[in-house]
């Protein structure tokens, strides 16, 4: 009998509702998981309150009195990039397991302090929401490189590119100081990269570009995801607010062993609308992912005679590819990496991390420590090294 543990989410927006789907699929997925999770409370704004309870959540406006709760046993941080800090040093604190939301911090000072807080405390489960990671064709990928199966590594190229930053897209909090691109997709990018191939850079240069320097006021257009998305309306459009972040960003770096790789993130790239991927190309083949092609893992083995691309499905299951399969080739979206994600974090919990590695609040780190990096390398127009940044 699968042990139960009591889960509080903090945010109704995007990510609180998907992940309340998740973990009530978790051990219909996996009927074998060993912990059950169960959803206990959450935390929404009191202007969602009624829609949040609606739908069966039993809802609380008091952040601290959901987070601090005797019966909570874990917490799911879904709130905007700023209010991470404050409410993961306050689970910690309260002894609870802490899943949080990418970027995990603003700095890399807050991610450090979070780190150091929570690896004072290994019974806890300390996760941040690679999502990425849980898509079985980035798991064949790991493996693939781990394996050495193309040899050295000679240069990466990654992206995470979307459009729905126009100029008449509302202004959000994805748009204050602690919302931009580089934290929104950039980590995402990162993470991948850091993840597939194990490697951070050593040295790296970027810039960062804002296109829309102000943006409509959501009080006199709305805020909700049908106004933010309500590109060329006539609507009433109000007053402006200016843009404290980037729109745009592009990293050179250079990796250990020799190789050299170039990451981009924009939310202004029409017909791309959640286009995340990589190619890696090694002595002896190359492997490019991305996320139009989720389920498939295109593969080039230079050793072979034929030279072409083999477009590899891993939603198989089994041996060699990660995670539950219904069926071969019945396809695997966004909502079954999330609740890859809350399975993989019960297994932690119970002591095991079989199929991936969950994303830990050091792995965090490394990325907002880069994060910093590529802010500095624009600020001073110079190029800087990765170990400078702490
Ligand atoms: N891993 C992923 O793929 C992924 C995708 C999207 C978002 N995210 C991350 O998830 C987090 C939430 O993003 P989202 O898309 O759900 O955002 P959202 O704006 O849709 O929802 C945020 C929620 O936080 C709460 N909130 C908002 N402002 C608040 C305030 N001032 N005070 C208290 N509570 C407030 C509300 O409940 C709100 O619904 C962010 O950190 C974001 O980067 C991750």
């Amino acid at each position: 009998m699968a042990k139960t543990l009591n889960v509080s989410i903090l945010g109704y927006g995007m990510m609180g509702t998907v992940r309340a789907v998740a973990y009530e699929a978790v051990t219909r997925y996996y009927p074998s998981c060993p912990i059950k999770p169960t959803l206990y409370q959450a935390f929404t704004l009191e202007s969602e309150a009624a829609a949040a309870k609606e739908s069966g959540w039993d809802a609380k406006s008091d952040l601290d009195a959901v987070i601090k709760d005797s019966g909570c046993d874990y917490i799911d941080v879904c709130l905007p990039n700023a209010m991470h800090y404050d409410a993961v040093m306050k689970a910690i604190e309260a002894g609870k397991h802490v899943f949080c939301e990418k970027p995990l911090a603003v700095s890399a000072q807050q991610a450090r302090e979070m780190t150091e807080a929570v690896e004072k405390k290994p019974e806890l489960l300390n996760a941040v929401n690679f999502i990425y990671r849980r898509c079985p064709s980035n798991v064949y990928a790991r493996k693939l490189v781990k394996e050495n199966k193309f040899g050295k590594l000679i240069e990466a190229r990654s992206f995470y590119n979307q459009s729905w930053g126009g100029p008449d897209t509302p202004y959000s909090w994805r748009f204050g100081k602690t919302g931009g691109t580089l934290g929104d997709l950039g980590s995402h990018a990162l993470d991948m990269l850091y993840y597939v191939t194990g490697m951070r850079p050593i040295e790296l240069c970027a810039m960062q570009w804002t296109h829309i320097t102000e943006r409509w006021d959501p009080k006199t257009v709305g805020s909700d995801l049908a106004a933010r998305m309500n590109r060329g309306s006539d609507a009433n459009k109000g007053e402006k607010v200016k843009v404290e972040t980037d729109d745009a960003t592009r990293i050179m770096y250079t990796l250990p062993g020799g190789a050299i790789g170039s990451l981009e993130c924009t939310r202004n790239a029409w017909g791309t609308e959640n286009t995340h991927g990589y190619e890696l190309y090694f002595e002896n083949g190359a492997i490019r992912w991305c996320y139009d092609d989720v389920n498939y893992l295109s593969i080039y083995d230079a050793s072979k005679p034929e030279r072409g691309w083999a477009r590899v499905l891993t939603n198989r299951g089994g041996k060699d590819f990660a995670y539950q399969s219904f069926a071969d080739g019945h396809m695997y979206g966004y909502r079954d990496f999330t609740v890859n994600a809350c399975y993989e974090n019960m297994l932690k919990i119970a002591g095991a991390d079989e199929e991936a590695p969950v994303a830990t609040f050091r792995d965090a780190y490394d990325v907002e420590r880069t994060i910093d990096a590529v802010r500095t390398s624009w600020e001073n127009r110079t190029w800087v090294k990765l170990a400078d940044f702490t």
